[in-house]
């Protein structure tokens, strides 16, 4: 029997946050395991938590997965704060991290799992090749709404969320413009601008603030004065949540410490308040918040999830393990999980978008030359 053709039993489980696309992966996976290669396919529930609770293991069937192709969220369910290494649990009613990815890799081992395929984010990836350097057969594939995982062009959930952020922008540009507002919008991706860049650029916002383009908060003031100069009286910001300014830091809703994970969130209200008190123009702030994760695939998250899904597959088949589906231009590679968490992936401020974003004029809060015409004119 050729290694193409062993029978295999493999799982799959989906780590940190949600996005719209895990469950096209999901049944990607289980079709093609079963019909392609008649594998036997289990379902891990709740991240790397399932494998730490009796029937947290469960058998996957094609019936598992009949329909949940337009469906966001995950039939698997997910756990954020589910790292194997530092996985948070109430003992003798105190809260305490506990070291678990021994126990992981025992009950995979039990089970006789060939590979388990963990679709997650930086964080769950970074705990997929820890575990597998300690013997987990691991493939990894990449979502995120925030496209911030080294090694792949896009990840899955990134392009719904796009969208989500860009129909946001078109619902608030008429409302902004029939009132004369700044509206600021804030945006997710964590420390990294890619959703708030591509959002921005789609949803037609006139000034976009990224974590990777520190910003002047007298920039912005300048940029809506020079606005009204040209009789636009209204002004769209989209801002990503872990945008700050020069000399500044991000803003958190929570800080966070061993035990709980920090929270940002609150900069766009920090700009508009500084908007308003600076021109006098009203302007209101919108944190879109988890409905850029939630709801339907975009087609073009349905597709890469089917492509990650499938490969992710046929690379067990190959027995290369270790590795992480992804995008590159049109094609679907395998990249080594060490060679793309070796970084975080952040939106190049000189690259092609930014630039295109600031040839149509889109201020990103760095344009100091703005300030010096207005205080020579
Ligand atoms: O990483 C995805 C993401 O949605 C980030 O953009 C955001 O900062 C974070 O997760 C929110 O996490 P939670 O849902 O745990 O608050």
């Amino acid at each position: 029997m050729t290694t193409k053709n062993k029978k295999r039993r493999i799982a799959i489980l989906t780590g940190g946050g949600d996005a719209p696309g895990l469950n096209a992966v999901i049944r990607a996976v289980v079709r093609s395991a079963i019909w392609e290669h008649g594998w036997e396919v289990y379902g891990v529930r709740n991240g790397y938590d399932g494998f730490l609770e009796p029937d947290g293991v469960y058998p996957l069937t094609l019936e598992h997965v009949l329909g949940i192709l337009p469906r966001g969220g995950t039939i698997l369910g997910a756990a954020n704060r589910g790292d194997p290494f530092a996985r948070k649990e109430i003992r003798d009613g105190r809260e305490v991290l506990v070291d678990v990815s021994g126990k992981i890799v025992q009950r995979a081992k039990e089970m006789h799992l060939d590979a388990v395929i963990v679709v997650g984010g930086d964080g769950t990836l970074k705990a997929a090749l820890r575990l597998f350097d300690m013997g987990l057969p691991v493939v990894g594939v990449p979502k995120t709404i925030d496209n911030d995982v080294n090694g792949t062009d896009y990840t899955i959930g990134f392009d719904t969320a796009v969208q989500v952020a860009t129909d946001a922008l078109d619902r608030l540009h008429s409302t902004a413009e029939a009132h004369h507002r700044v509206m600021v919008v804030e945006l997710m991706g964590r420390h990294a601008g890619f959703l708030a860049l591509h959002g921005g650029l789609a949803g037609g916002a006139d000034v976009i603030l990224i974590p990777e383009i520190p910003f002047h908060f007298e920039v912005l003031a300048e940029a809506v004065r020079q606005r009204v100069y040209r009789r636009r009286q209204f002004s769209i910001f989209a801002v990503a949540e872990g945008a700050y300014p020069v000399g500044g830091q991000p803003v958190y809703r929570r800080k966070g410490d061993a035990l709980t994970a920090p929270r940002l969130g609150g900069i766009s209200e920090v700009v508009a308040r500084y908007i308003e008190e600076a021109t006098g123009i009203e302007s209101r702030f919108l944190i879109l918040g988890h409905l850029q994760r939630g709801g339907s695939p975009s087609a073009t998250d349905r597709v890469l999830g089917t492509r990650f899904g499938t490969f992710a597959v046929e690379l067990i088949a190959q027995d290369r393990l270790g590795v992480m589906t992804a995008l590159r231009g049109d094609a679907i590679v395998p990249v080594s999980l060490k060679e793309a968490l070796s970084q975080h992936r952040n939106v190049d401020p000189n690259g092609q978008l930014v630039r295109t974003a600031r040839q149509i004029g889109v201020y990103f809060g760095d344009e100091t030359w703005l300030l010096q015409e207005a205080s020579s004119g």
